[in-house]
This record gives structure tokens, C-alpha cells and sequence, in this order.
């Protein structure tokens, strides 16, 4: 099985009957939301919380019951991926460029799970490069601060144009490499005008499914 596979089936153990649960974005998550969609199928009656169009045509297709995040007031557990975790649990996500609802849903949720394979785990946040969610308006005054600031940004172009997110905004990744205060970072980040949000998700995630080759390790 592959190592993803096993993180993201193992998440399906910590959801109750009757739960709201996030349901994250992203190749590993998808193995949750597989098993998710099985325990339905047997009786498991939840409510998801889907975080991009990708999640609900998954979640939809395996008849796994969805609200908005407007007709929920808490969200009881959000597994969610991530791609990259240091071992202080702080996180780099958006690799799919979900990471706005993701962190809309993570900010509602009184526990998030996070499953990633141990290839996710980092001395160091940075490798991966971090993407910020940015207005199309003007975006290029974004990219300008960013070369400023010495974060080597780049526009995430798919099919020969800018990526578009949910929301209809544009990904910049930040080619950092290493990120050696991931909090004086998001401040920045958080303070220039037309960055929507940004992928580090800091004092985030309350426990961390690892799968590995042929075992899955839980870091709280
Ligand atoms: C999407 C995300 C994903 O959770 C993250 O990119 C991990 O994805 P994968 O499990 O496919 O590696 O943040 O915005």
C-alpha cells in the first residue's frame, strides 16, 4: 500500500458518528475521503465540509452527505493534507491551491488532523516552495514586493495561464528554501495588501498521521 495511502485511511479511525467533518484537498486526503465514502456506505452518518470544488465532486460522487461552511457553526475534526511538517507541527500548505478554504475550515475546526507520507517531514519549512493566494488586481505589484523582500516569487501558470484558485485569485509559490521564522513570515505576509492568504499554517494541526513504508507513526 502506498505510504499516503496509509496515512489518509488511518485518519477515518478518529471520526465519530454524527461529526462534522472538514474534508481536506489533495492526493493523500483523497485515500480519507475514499474510506470516509465506504463508511457511509455502511451506516456512518457524518456531515462534510468540503474545501474545494475537487473534495466535492469526490465527496458528491461517493454520496458522502455536504454542507457549506455557512450552515455550520463548528466543525468537529478536518483531515486535511499538508506538504511539508516540521516537527513542531507548523505547515506548509496550498500545493493544490486550496489553501484559502483550507484555512477557512482549519480556523472552524476544534481538532484538524493532518496526513501526509514521511517524505512531508522537514527539519525546516521552505524547501517546499510557499504559495500565497493573491488578487488577480494588480498582482504584479504583489510579485514586485515579494522580489523585494527576497522571497523569489512565481506565478503558478497552468495551461499556459495564471492558475486560478475556488475563489478565483492567483497562486504565487515563493521560492524561499529555507524559512527560518515561519511567524515573522505570515505577519509579513499577512500585512501587504492583495495577498489573500498565505500557505503557512502555523499552531494549526493538533496531530499528524506519517505513513511510512509499512506503518503509520501519529505525532501529537
Ligand atoms: C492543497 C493542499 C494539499 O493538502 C497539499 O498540497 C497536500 O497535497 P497532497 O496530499 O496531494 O500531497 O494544501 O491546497
Amino acid at each position: 500500500m502506498l505510504k499516503k495511502q496509509l496515512a489518509g485511511e488511518k485518519a477515518v479511525e478518529f471520526i465519530e458518528d454524527g461529526m462534522v467533518i472538514g474534508l481536506g484537498s489533495g492526493s493523500t486526503v483523497f485515500y480519507t475521503i475514499q474510506k470516509i465514502g465506504e463508511l457511509v456506505k455502511k451506516g456512518l452518518r457524518i456531515q462534510g465540509v468540503p474545501t474545494s470544488q475537487e473534495t466535492t465532486l469526490l465527496a458528491q460522487s461517493l454520496h458522502i452527505p455536504l454542507v457549506s461552511m455557512d450552515e455550520v457553526d463548528e466543525i468537529d475534526l478536518t483531515i486535511d493534507g499538508a506538504d511539508e511538517v516540521d516537527r513542531n507541527l507548523q505547515g506548509i500548505k496550498g500545493g493544490g491551491g486550496a489553501l484559502l478554504y483550507e484555512k477557512i475550515v482549519a480556523c472552524t475546526s476544534r481538532k484538524i488532523i493532518w496526513v501526509v507520507d514521511e517524505s512531508k517531514m522537514v527539519e525546516l519549512l521552505g524547501g517546499f516552495p510557499l504559495p500565497i493566494e493573491v488578487v488577480p488586481f494588480g498582482y504584479k505589484q504583489v510579485v514586485r514586493k515579494m522580489e523585494e523582500e527576497g522571497c523569489h516569487p512565481v506565478l503558478r501558470i497552468s495551461n499556459g495561464s495564471p492558475f486560478q484558485t475556488d475563489g478565483g485569485h492567483y497562486i504565487v509559490d515563493l521560492h524561499m528554501n529555507k524559512i527560518k521564522n515561519p511567524e515573522n513570515l505570515a505577519e509579513k505576509l499577512q500585512k501587504v495588501t492583495g495577498i489573500v492568504e498565505n500557505g503557512l499554517f502555523l499552531n494549526c494541526a493538533d496531530q499528524v498521521i506519517i505513513g511510512g513504508q509499512d506503518e503509520v507513526k501519529i505525532e501529537t
